[in-house]
C-alpha cells in the first residue's frame, strides 16, 4: 500500500489530503481564506500567501488526524507546483520540501489542472483515457483531450475571463457578494432562465471560450433595469458612478432572473463546446473539474445531455471539484508509480499548463 500526502496552495485554499493507492481518500482538509478576500471582491494574492503560512501546519495536523496516521506513515509528498499565484504556490512547495527532507521521502510536483482532471479518475477508477476534460474555475476555462495523467492535447481556452471569474463579476454587479458562483447557483432556482435574453456568441464555432461579451450584456441589462427603476437622473447617475451594486433598487425577483439567465447562457456555452469536442474527436467520455464544476445546473445538464448522446460523464463530488489536497495526492500516487519524482531543488511553475 502506498500512502501519499498531497498539498494544495495555488490560490486561496490551504488544502492537504492523504490518499492510499491513488484512490482511497483517507483525509481531505480544506481551509479557505475566502472571508478575508470578500471585502475586495476577489482574491488578494498577498493575503492568500500570508494565510497559507498561518494555517498550513494546522491543516496538516487535521489531515493526519482525520486519516488516523502519523507523518512517518506517509510514503511520498506531492504538491501543486503550478499554475497559480506565485506567492501562494511558494508556501506549499517550501512546506512540501521541508516534509520530504525531514521524512526522507520522495517529492512529487503536480500540475493543478491535471489534478482537477485526475479527480474524475478518482471518482470513477474504471475510467481510462482518452477522455475529454473540461476544467472550469476562477482562473481557468479549458477544454482538452486527456490521453494520460500527463499527456494532454489542448482544444480550447478562454480568450478573456475564466468562467468562474465571470460568475464572480456578475454576482458583484448584482450586489450578491464574493465568491459569486455559489450565490448565483442558489439564486437561480428562484429565477426564470429565459427571463433575460443574453448572447451566446462563443457557442458558434471552435473550442475557445469567451465570456466578456456575456458579462457586458448582463451589465447592460442590469443598467437598463436599474435606470427604469430609478426613474430619476440623479439616482441613475449615482448608480452609474458607483457601480456597486449596480442592481440597486431592483427586486429580488428581477435579480434572480438575471442570475438564472446568465447561468443558463454560461452553461450553454460550456456544454456546447464540450459536446462538440466529443463529436469531433469521437471520444465518448467527459470529465469535469474545478470550482465551477460544482454548479448544479452544469452538472445536471452535462450529465443528462451527455447520457442522451451515449457519452459517459464523470462528475466528481463537490469535495473533489473545489481546490483540494486529495486530488493532488491521487495524481501524486500515479506519478510516483512511474518514478516521476522531483529533486529538492524543484521550483514553483506559476505558468504550468497541462504540458500543452
Ligand atoms: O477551482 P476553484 O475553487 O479555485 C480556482 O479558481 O482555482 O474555483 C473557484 C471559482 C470561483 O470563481 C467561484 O465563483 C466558482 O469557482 N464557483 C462556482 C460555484 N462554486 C464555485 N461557479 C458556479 N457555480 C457554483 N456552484
Ligand atoms: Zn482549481
Amino acid at each position: 500500500m502506498v500512502r501519499v500526502l498531497g498539498i494544495e496552495t495555488s490560490c486561496d485554499e490551504t488544502a492537504i489530503g492523504i490518499v492510499e493507492d491513488g484512490v482511497r481518500i483517507r483525509s481531505n482538509i480544506v481551509a479557505s481564506s475566502q472571508d478575508f478576500h470578500k471585502p475586495y471582491g476577489g482574491v488578494i494574492p498577498e493575503i492568500a500567501a500570508r494565510v497559507h503560512v498561518e494555517v498550513i501546519w494546522r491543516v496538516l495536523e487535521e489531515s493526519l488526524a482525520q486519516a488516523s496516521c502519523q507523518l512517518s506513515d506517509i510514503d511520498a509528498i506531492a504538491v501543486t507546483q503550478g499554475p497559480g499565484l506565485p506567492g501562494a504556490l511558494l508556501i506549499g512547495v517550501a512546506f512540501a520540501k521541508g516534509l520530504a527532507m525531514m521524512l526522507d521521502r520522495p517529492l512529487i510536483g503536480v500540475d493543478h489542472l491535471a489534478a482537477h482532471l485526475h479527480a474524475g479518475r478518482m471518482t470513477d477508477p474504471t475510467l481510462a483515457p482518452p477522455f475529454i476534460g473540461l476544467v472550469v474555475s476562477g482562473g481557468h476555462s479549458l477544454l482538452c483531450v486527456a490521453h494520460g495523467e500527463q499527456r494532454f492535447e489542448m482544444l480550447g481556452e478562454t480568450k478573456d475571463d475564466a468562467v468562474g471569474e465571470a460568475f464572480d463579476k456578475v454576482a458583484r454587479l448584482l450586489g450578491l457578494g464574493y465568491p459569486g458562483g455559489p450565490v448565483i447557483d442558489r439564486l437561480s432556482d428562484e429565477g426564470n432562465r429565459t427571463g433575460v435574453a443574453l448572447p451566446r456568441h462563443a457557442t458558434k464555432e471552435g473550442f475557445d471560450f469567451s465570456f466578456s461579451g456575456l458579462k457586458t450584456a448582463v451589465y447592460q441589462t442590469v443598467q437598463k433595469l436599474t435606470a427604469e427603476v430609478a426613474e430619476g437622473y440623479r439616482l441613475k447617475a449615482e448608480v452609474d458612478r458607483t457601480l456597486q451594486p449596480l442592481a440597486l433598487g431592483l427586486q429580488r425577483r428581477q435579480i434572480a432572473d438575471v442570475a438564472a439567465s446568465f447561468q443558463e447562457a454560461a452553461v450553454d456555452v460550456l456544454l456546447t463546446k464540450t459536446l462538440r469536442a466529443c463529436q469531433k474527436t469521437g471520444i465518448k467520455q467527459i470529465v469535469i473539474g474545478g470550482g465551477v464544476a460544482s454548479n448544479r445546473r452544469l452538472r445536471q445538464r452535462l450529465t443528462e445531455e451527455g447520457h442522451a448522446k451515449g457519452i459517459r460523464v464523470v462528475v466528481p463530488p463537490l469535495a473533489l471539484c473545489v481546490d483540494n489536497g486529495a486530488m493532488v495526492a491521487g495524481l501524486g500516487c500515479e506519478l510516483l508509480a512511474k518514478g516521476r519524482t522531483q529533486p529538492l531543488s524543484m521550483n514553483i511553475d506559476p505558468h504550468l499548463h497541462l504540458n500543452a
